[in-house]
């Protein structure tokens, strides 16, 4: 069984790292034994915290905190020496940080802490939608992952500013529907549980042109069926804000995995607050420690 409270501090090696579209990467780092065994029970929405610097030479320009990243997935294979948990992150290239994890080859040794934070609450049986904005796919591929597993039946909403930026995962099946809204094979992520997707772009590049909220509104009025859905959601604060008003309008259920700057990941430094209803009492809460998943229905955005 999956314990959600293990986590450490561990060494993993650097076995693949390719273009996941302009500036954009997607890693996966290889971890054996103990560490192995402990990130193997991340569950989707978690995170790690990596050491984006070399490590036994500490060079100037590569910064001293670590950097969060969503797991974009978890997967046992067999090594030469035993079975090999592989953790994927995908990441956009920002700053200095990032740039680091893009100089990383294969073999290269990566310091991580994890898995942090609480993850989504999953559903036994019911529907899902899964949306991801920007660079917020990652948790969804890896619960999407797990809804397969448990059979859940789901869709998914890939949205991004152009479609350059996810090109190197981007499938024929996008480029040559001819119906927008039809969700279709589109993600190579998404393709490996089977998940159909939907593709939206705010400069009309590729698929709906237009907001993901929109899409998903569109999407609903033609599918009623799906009304009943769960929705899971990861993106930018304005995307996630306004996904929380169109649920809170639709009496569905969301769940928004939430992006905090953070210093520590483990609930020390309190530089992460988000502000939550608890019943009529607002309180502040750590996206590192109580997130990074919380109920749209109870964030105050905007806080
Ligand atoms: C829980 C969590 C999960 C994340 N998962 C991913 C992921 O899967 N893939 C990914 O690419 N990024 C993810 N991020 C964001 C990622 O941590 C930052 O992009 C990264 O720290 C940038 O490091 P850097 O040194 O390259 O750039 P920096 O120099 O630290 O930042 C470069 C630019 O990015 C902005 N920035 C940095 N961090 C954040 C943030 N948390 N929110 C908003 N803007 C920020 C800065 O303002 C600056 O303009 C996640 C953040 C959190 C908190
Ligand atoms: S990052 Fe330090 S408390 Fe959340």
């Amino acid at each position: 069984m999956k314990n959600k409270l293990k986590r450490g501090q561990y060494v993993g090696r650097i076995g693949g790292q390719r273009s996941f579209g302009v500036g954009h990467r997607v890693m996966t780092i290889e971890f054996e034994g103990e560490a192995g065994s402990v990130l193997g029970g991340a569950v989707p929405g978690q995170f790690v915290q990596v050491a984006c610097r070399d490590m036994d030479i500490s060079r100037v320009g590569d910064p001293l905190l670590r950097r969060p990243f969503s797991i974009a997935g978890v997967r046992v294979e067999p090594g030469n020496f035993g079975e090999v948990t592989c953790l994927d992150l995908v990441y956009r290239v920002v700053g200095p940080g990032t740039r680091w994890l893009e100089r990383r080859r294969v073999g290269d040794l990566v310091d991580v802490i994890g898995p942090l934070g609480n993850g989504f609450t999953l559903p036994e049986d019911g529907k899902a939608i899964l949306l991801g904005g920007g660079i917020g796919f990652p948790p969804m591929f890896f619960l999407a992952d797990e809804l397969s597993r448990r059979g859940v039946q789901k869709v998914a909403f890939a949205g991004t500013r152009t479609v350059s930026h996810i090109e190197g995962s981007l499938k024929p099946a996008a480029i040559d529907s001819a119906d927008v809204l039809e969700p279709t094979m589109a993600l190579e992520e998404f393709v490996r549980s089977q998940t159909a997707c939907v593709i939206t772009t705010d400069d009309g590049s590729c698929g709906y042109g237009g907001s993901i909220v929109a899409a998903l509104g569109e999407f609903l009025v033609r599918n009623p069926d799906w009304g009943d859905a769960v929705l899971y959601a990861c993106g930018p604060d304005g995307m996630l804000k306004a996904l929380a008003g169109f649920a809170a309008e639709k009496g569905m259920a969301c769940q928004v995995c939430m992006e905090a700057y953070m210093a520590c990941g483990i609930g020390v430094c309190q530089s992460c607050v988000v502000t939550v209803k608890e019943g009529t009492a607002q309180k502040y809460k750590m996206v590192c420690a109580n997130g990074p998943v919380f109920d749209a229905a109870r964030v105050v955005w905007g806080s």
